[in-house]
């Protein structure tokens, strides 16, 4: 557990990212009533999202290789009113997308296959876009993430298919929920906070859109540019600069 929480704390102090959720608060008190979705509740949840052509975005893709264009184009029929409104509940704040990667998936072993969370900055989120109805994704809710967590399975170096065994040894009951998505579907989760792995297809390729999202001060849409996208490669994360991104780096003119 050390390990990945002094990643954490890397991103989080060094990277830049406990700033970025400390101003986005600051800056969204609006938000001060919310609704509880199950992405709170339990840590995941499916959404439809709109690509008119969902296999128009099939293949091995990273976000540096787009254009504004293209890349605005995929967001905007991604990121629907329902999970806009879900995921500024979620953060209380606005948002913004800090990686994009598409990928694609035969029948070869993946260590995203096993079970594992996601190491990164502080709270964060992930969607993944299904562009095919094609293989899926399991998760185990965030309580009993936190037992799995507590009775030892750190996930860091050892990652397993099959966590039976250590549920009985540590007396867990658990229920993986797992999702086969159709294309135009999307699941939404909190990566470094729920047990999750990706599901194999039987046959065929499984193509999905991978994002993170963190909180921002303003809407998605007026993020200054892409750029962070440009340099995150979605499991890992860039130092966050604020005049890279266009924000001054003087706390008086942010707020
Ligand atoms: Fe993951």
């Amino acid at each position: 557990m050390r390990a990945s929480l002094e990643v954490t704390h890397m991103y989080d102090v060094q990277y830049g990212y406990a700033r970025l959720h400390y101003e986005s608060l600051k800056a969204n008190n609006k938000f001060r009533v919310r609704r509880l979705s199950d992405l709170d509740k339990r840590g995941f949840m499916k959404a439809p999202v709109g690509l008119e052509k969902p296999e128009q975005w099939q293949g091995d893709r990273f976000a540096g290789d787009m254009t504004d264009d293209e890349i605005m184009t995929f967001l905007e029929q991604v990121v629907t009113p329902e999970i806009e409104t879900t995921i500024c509940d979620h953060f209380c704040a606005e948002f913004m997308i800090t990686s994009l990667l598409f990928l694609s998936h035969g029948q070869e072993e993946d260590i995203s296959f096993l079970w594992h969370c996601d190491t990164g900055p502080g709270p964060f989120l992930k969607i993944i876009v299904y562009l095919n109805a094609c293989g899926g994704t399991s998760f185990i809710d965030r309580a009993t993430t936190d037992l799995f967590r507590f009775g030892g399975y750190l996930f860091v170096e050892e990652r397993v298919a099959d966590l039976e065994g250590l549920a009985i040894r540590l007396g867990i009951d658990y229920s993986p929920v797992t999702y086969f998505p159709q294309a135009n579907e999307a699941i939404i989760f909190q990566p470094s906070r729920v047990l999750h792995r990706g599901r194999v297809p039987n046959e065929g390729t499984r193509y999905v859109a991978s994002m993170t999202l963190h909180p921002s001060l303003s809407h998605w849409r007026k993020m200054p540019s892409f750029d962070l996208l440009r340099v995150n490669p979605g499991s890992g994360f860039a130092q966050f600069l604020w005049p890279e991104l266009g924000w001054p780096d003087d706390e008086s003119a942010k707020t």
